[in-house]
């Protein structure tokens, strides 16, 4: 076997190296711009129009007075079947949408229909140019979402015209009661999440947890807490938590009473959340006026894919079906992006409140 030439590497020589080094660089750009280019052609040309409206009824559920909504674009939140939801006058009539006397309306789930932020109306075409990156042809006020800045054409029945999402808003089919726009149905929302590849072949469930269970709650939230230990946060600043002492004991005993709930993926809990039917500490309410939610949490893996606000609307059912007017929880003044998930759903903010050293905002939303 011939001996390696000084400044060798196994068989090619130095000068060989480095006459080759370049395609590692430039492979692997390739390799970026074609991923980049595959990927923009599908948010760019694999969007669903949204098609002729296929509702499925529900229950009626009123949503304004006509005389609420006079002007074009006036805009009315509210929850349906779960899903936060808003409705718009429009100035044309749209598919999907109703006219009453001259006057249009349609109503969308606010849910985006890229990984289930929800979206708000952005009514000046500037702010949508600016920080969506998106112009309106006819400077109309959009559907955007501030998670990955998704834009939805209200004219549009809904259609997704910008961003990551493909998948239209689902339309809520609208009708008139004397002087009254009610609900009365809504279309399926669509599979959520990265190209759509967790939902479409797996099953999502909110469900309350068996008390055997609270290991699996404090595994998710344990989870949840490690993740942000490492970026150097901690999940709870007035317990001073660590994710080793968010233990089934500790759960057991801050919430003797606290009913506790799981969300699955296929039959892996992923999200986890406790509600309760009295909060003094944070509201001292009449007892049974509103359901509180605390401990809410996403396993890390699954972060990103909406599950926060699929467990959300499962709290909002369970809110309604024990008969309370309100959804409420306490989150800490410096968590910004959490605070925008719960505003995001409809939480209105009430103030903040200093308890045991401190500071916290209070949210609630009408159920
Ligand atoms: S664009 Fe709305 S969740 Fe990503």
């Amino acid at each position: 076997m011939p001996a390696s030439r000084p400044g060798s590497t196994r068989g090619l020589t130095r000068r060989q190296v480095l006459e080759k080094w370049w395609t590692l660089p430039v492979g692997a750009t390739i390799v970026a711009f074609g991923w980049m280019g595959l990927y923009a052609s599908r948010v760019t040309f694999g969007k669903r129009a949204p098609g002729r409206p296929n509702f499925v009824p529900g229950t009626p559920l009123r949503v304004a007075a006509f005389s609420a909504l006079t002007q074009d674009w006036a805009q009315q939140a509210f929850t349906y079947d779960g899903r936060p939801c808003l409705a718009l006058r429009l100035p044309r009539p749209v598919p999907g949408g109703l006219t009453v006397a001259g006057a249009h309306y349609a109503a969308y789930s606010r849910v985006c229909t890229h990984l289930g932020c929800a979206v708000n109306l952005i009514r000046d075409p500037e702010v949508l140019a600016f920080s969506f990156n998106y112009r309106p042809p006819d400077s109309s006020p959009q559907l955007g979402c501030p998670c990955h800045y998704s834009v939805f054409s209200p004219l549009g029945s809904g259609e997704a015209v910008f961003g990551k999402a493909r998948a239209p808003l689902p339309r809520v089919r609208l009708s008139r009661r004397g002087a009254e726009l009610w609900a009365t149905g809504i279309e399926a929302a669509p599979e959520l999440g990265r190209g759509g590849a967790w939902a479409g072949n797996m099953s999502w469930t909110t469900r309350l947890a068996l008390p055997s269970e609270l290991p699996e709650v404090a595994a998710v939230l344990q989870a949840a807490a490690l993740a942000l230990e490492k970026r150097g946060q901690t999940l709870w600043p007035q317990e001073a938590l660590s994710a080793a002492a968010l233990t089934a004991q500790y759960l057991d005993r801050q919430y003797p009473d606290g009913q506790r709930w799981l969300g699955e993926l296929e039959t892996r809990p992923v999200a986890t959340m406790t509600l309760l039917v009295s909060d003094p500490h944070f509201w001292p309410d009449a007892q049974g006026e509103a359901l509180y939610l605390h401990k809410l949490a996403v396993h890390p893996e699954f972060q990103g894919l909406g599950l926060s606000t699929r467990m959300l609307e499962a709290a909002v059912q369970e809110a309604r079906r024990r008969g309370c007017g309100f959804l409420r929880l306490d989150t800490v003044q410096d968590r910004p992006r959490l605070r925008a998930v719960y505003e995001g759903f409809g939480f209105g903010n009430c103030g903040a409140k200093h308890v045991q050293g401190y500071e916290v905002a209070l949210y609630e939303l009408r159920v």
